[in-house]
């Protein structure tokens, strides 16, 4: 399943940020975990970002997510430079 929601700033308590996309949830069941799902449901999700006009994607997850950060950097995302409570902020554009 993935979720995602409008970006909004001030943490996302602030006003939606216009193009802009938060990737909420991602979550595959671990039993089928290295079979590429992740990747397709994050290039859908990607698809459909742009579909509705976003032009930019951002997530946040653990610094010791491994298979999550092989993932988002497979598909073209970066750190931002912003971390906190050993999570640190991922984005690219669309
Ligand atoms: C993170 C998660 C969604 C990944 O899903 P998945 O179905 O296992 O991912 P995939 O099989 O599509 O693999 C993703 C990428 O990692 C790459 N990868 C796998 N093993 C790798 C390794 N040892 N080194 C480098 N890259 C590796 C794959 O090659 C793939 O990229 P590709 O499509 O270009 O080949 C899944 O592990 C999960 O649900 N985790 C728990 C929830 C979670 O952490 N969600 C993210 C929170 S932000």
């Amino acid at each position: 399943m993935a979720l995602v929601s409008p970006l909004r700033g001030i943490g996302g308590a602030g006003p939606a940020i216009p193009g802009g996309a938060f990737l909420n949830l991602l979550y595959v069941l671990p039993e089928r975990w290295g079979e590429g799902i992740g990747g397709r449901l994050l290039d859908e999700v990607l698809a459909e970002a742009r579909r509705r006009g976003c032009t930019r994607i951002v997530l946040w997850t653990d610094e010791d997510n491994e298979r999550s950060q092989w993932l988002y950097a497979s598909r073209g995302f970066a750190r931002t430079g912003r971390a906190g409570d050993d999570a640190a902020e991922w984005a690219r554009k669309l």
